[in-house]
């Protein structure tokens, strides 16, 4: 893990290519395998290749979800609000380890946030991505993980860089 950690960068430009079922497939199972408190798993995943959806999604933000019009995949992460009151912590433990996971078999991908962002001044980037895959209301819409094959080459950052400031022991 901590080598997948130490590559690890978000992606955002694909190969025009597409991820291979067997590896759609373990992205799924890497999801189910998120744990989350008290075991209640308030998540539900919706797996996106349709291409007039992607485009459609990549319009979430005006700023930050353009990329996923051109990803393979794109993996939105909702959680139910009224069976779980840390819905946002289990989903966000699930939207990282499909990341990690998808790293894992050669995959690049991205967190495109949707919790607390906005499509316009009048709608909520939730309300629009419920809307696009009919979503109900109360499957909130935390993340959508973009995902594709890395056509941008980026380096981890080098470990001088890291801000071990941040860390402090006993107090
Ligand atoms: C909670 C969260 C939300 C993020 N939302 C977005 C987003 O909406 N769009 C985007 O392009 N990147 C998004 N990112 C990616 C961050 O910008 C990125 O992780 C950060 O700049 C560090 O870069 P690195 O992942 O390459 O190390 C998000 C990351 C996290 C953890």
């Amino acid at each position: 893990m901590i080598d997948l950690l130490r590559k690890r960068r978000s992606i955002r430009v694909y190969e025009d290519r597409k991820i291979e079922p067997e590896k759609i497939e373990i992205l799924k199972e890497a999801l189910v395998r998120s744990p989350s408190s008290r075991g209640i798993n308030p998540w539900e995943f919706i797996l996106i290749d349709d291409k007039e959806l992607l485009k459609k999604l990549s319009k979430a933000k005006e700023h930050g979800s353009e990329f996923l019009e051109d990803a393979a995949l794109g993996i939105v992460v909702c959680g139910d609000e009224k069976r779980s009151d840390v819905w946002v912590e289990d989903c966000s433990i699930a939207s990282i380890l499909a990341q990690m996971s998808a790293q894992s078999i050669g995959l690049g991908s991205c967190w495109v946030q949707i919790r607390n962002r906005m499509h316009n001044k009048d709608m909520t980037s939730e309300a629009y991505v419920q809307g696009i895959l009919g979503i109900p209301k109360n499957m909130k819409v935390e993340s959508i993980i973009s995902l594709g094959y890395p056509a941008e080459n980026k380096r981890g950052v080098p470990k001088e860089k890291l801000p071990f400031t941040k860390i402090r022991m006993n107090g």
